[in-house]
């Protein structure tokens, strides 16, 4: 069945953080590339007016653009309008009503985006069915989809009490991300890597996602979630399942939902003695984080996958705040040969090597052992390298795809229920833990505990972006100069 093409789009928290930052500026860019024609309503508690939010928009653009298209901002300003009110009254959805069947008739189908807070999601889903609006509409939900495996049951009981499966979407900005279902592709259409991608090639893993900025402003934000709940039962899983998954049985969005299932359902629970958790120094000080808060700004883990493919191959994991660096890089480990024919044997060598960088400019280096020029058969590594936006130029914006696929129904790159409820499952043994986190110094790879997670010789380096400073204990970048620089380089 085709799904229904969105007539309007509604925005939930139009005045809000994210969409200051994320949203109005993708909207922008969709406007000005001819794909987003549909009317906008923006829906917030303010006392502002239509004129208010407008001029707002603007503003938001300006920040994100450094060239703006100034017949595209107007083409948006002018499709944009608001309603506003308490979204606990249901005067505010009879207006909403009205608002649809003005700008886009009495039959429109609406796409709602929640970017308002999770607390909200059900109080947003009873007005709208409160006003017969929730049977001809999509429900679009901001992350985090819970707190826990209860908690997301219990408020997706609260949406499903009113919107079916196939018409909710949950964001995980990830998902839209152009690099991250470049895996699909690069392991799919290629026959080159998957026949090495199994325990029989691979030795492991490692995924690495490292912020160099702090949680600045979102002190109150950031010590209610943490890394694992902020970054790692949502990007990190989705991510983790598309590198090792089996082919899904076509690129359909249920097909490829289904393979991202049946991976995740064959990753182990954690084991919380085997994870590392950390904290930066200073953490505590910051504004909104409480002074006995046991939340991690750090964490590294080791995933196993009980399936036919992946046994005994150990998935390698860190993500944190405060790091030397901004990137996101998987590194596959391949096996060594079976015997050491030339000159040092393999002792010395590196085994083969393949990264994956994701972000921020995404690309490929596969490690290769040549012979060094001149006497003996002496190998030495070379890297064969590719940065695919030098060769395919520049990316579109994670928000900008997610709104182009919730208008268009297209669910391929929102988490479907089952696979957050396997991610909450495997999280679950290190959630909420009594004891403080270890300390480590901003600007380091985290506590030292986790440097040897992989075993004695530790993380296999990865190569500095240009962004990195350079010294060991770099000056930290804040939360708002570290989205910038990703929304700049998504361009
Ligand atoms: C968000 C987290 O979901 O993802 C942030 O709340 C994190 O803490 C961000 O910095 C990372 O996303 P991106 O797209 O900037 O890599």
């Amino acid at each position: 069945m085709t799904a229904r093409q969105g007539d309007v789009l509604v925005l939930f928290g139009i005045t809000g953080d994210l969409a200051k930052k994320m949203i109005i500026p993708a909207l922008y860019r969709l406007v000005g590339r001819g794909e987003l024609t549909v009317p906008v309503i923006g829906v917030a508690l303010t006392d502002w007016d239509d004129d208010r939010l407008r001029a707002h928009m603007a503003d938001c653009v300006r920040a994100a653009v450094d060239e703006v298209d100034e017949s595209a901002l107007q083409r948006l300003q002018g499709s944009t309008r608001l309603v506003a009110g308490n979204y606990t009254d249901p005067a505010v959805f009879t207006r909403l009503a009205d608002a649809i069947t003005a700008e886009a008739g009495p039959t429109a189908f609406a796409v709602h985006y929640l970017a308002v807070p999770p607390s909200l999601f059900g109080t947003v889903a009873d007005g709208l069915a409160g006003v017969g609006l929730h049977t001809r509409s999509r429900l679009v939900v901001e992350k985090p989809f819970g707190r826990d495996l209860d908690s997301a049951r219990a408020l997706q009981a609260l949406l499903a009490k009113h919107y079916p499966e196939d018409r909710i979407f949950r964001v995980d900005h990830f998902l839209g991300k152009e690099p991250v279902e470049d895996l699909l592709v690069l392991r799919f259409a290629n026959t080159l890597l998957e026949p090495l991608w199994s325990r029989q090639w691979i030795d492991r893993f490692e995924i690495t996602m490292a912020e160099d900025f702090d949680v600045a402003d979102r002190g109150s934000f950031y010590d209610a979630v943490g890394t694992v709940r902020d970054v790692v039962q949502n990007h990190l899983l989705q991510v983790m399942a598309y590198l090792l998954m089996d082919a899904p049985l076509s690129d359909a969005a249920d097909d490829q939902r289904d393979a991202k299932f049946r991976l995740l359902r064959a990753v182990r629970r954690l084991d919380a003695g085997a994870v590392v958790r950390g904290r930066y120094d200073g953490y505590l000080k910051t504004p909104g984080v409480a002074p006995d808060s046991t939340t991690e700004t750090f964490v590294a883990a080791t995933f196993h996958v009980d399936d036919w493919r992946w046994a005994g191959v150990p998935v390698h994991l860190r993500a944190g705040k405060a790091l030397p660096d901004t990137l996101l890089d998987i590194v596959a480990v391949l096996r060594p040969p079976p015997r050491a024919l030339f000159s040092g044997g393999l002792g010395s060598m590196r085994p083969d090597r393949i990264r994956l960088r994701l972000q921020p400019r995404a690309g490929i280096t596969i490690t290769l052992l040549a012979k060094q020029p001149g006497r003996g058969d002496v190998p030495t590594e070379i890297p064969l390298s590719v940065d695919f936006r030098e060769v395919l130029g520049p990316v579109h914006a994670p928000y900008e795809r997610i709104f182009g696929d919730a208008l268009a129904g297209d669910p391929a790159h929102f988490a479907r229920m089952d696979t957050i409820e396997q991610a909450w499952r495997i999280v679950e043994p290190i959630l909420d833990p009594a004891t403080p986190p270890a300390p480590y110094a901003g600007g380091s790879w985290g506590p030292e505990a986790a440097e040897r997670l992989p075993g004695p010789e530790g993380w296999v380096p990865l190569p500095p972006t240009a962004a990195a400073t350079p010294s060991a204990t770099p000056p930290l970048r804040t939360a708002a100069e570290g989205a910038a620089q990703e929304g700049a380089l998504a361009r």
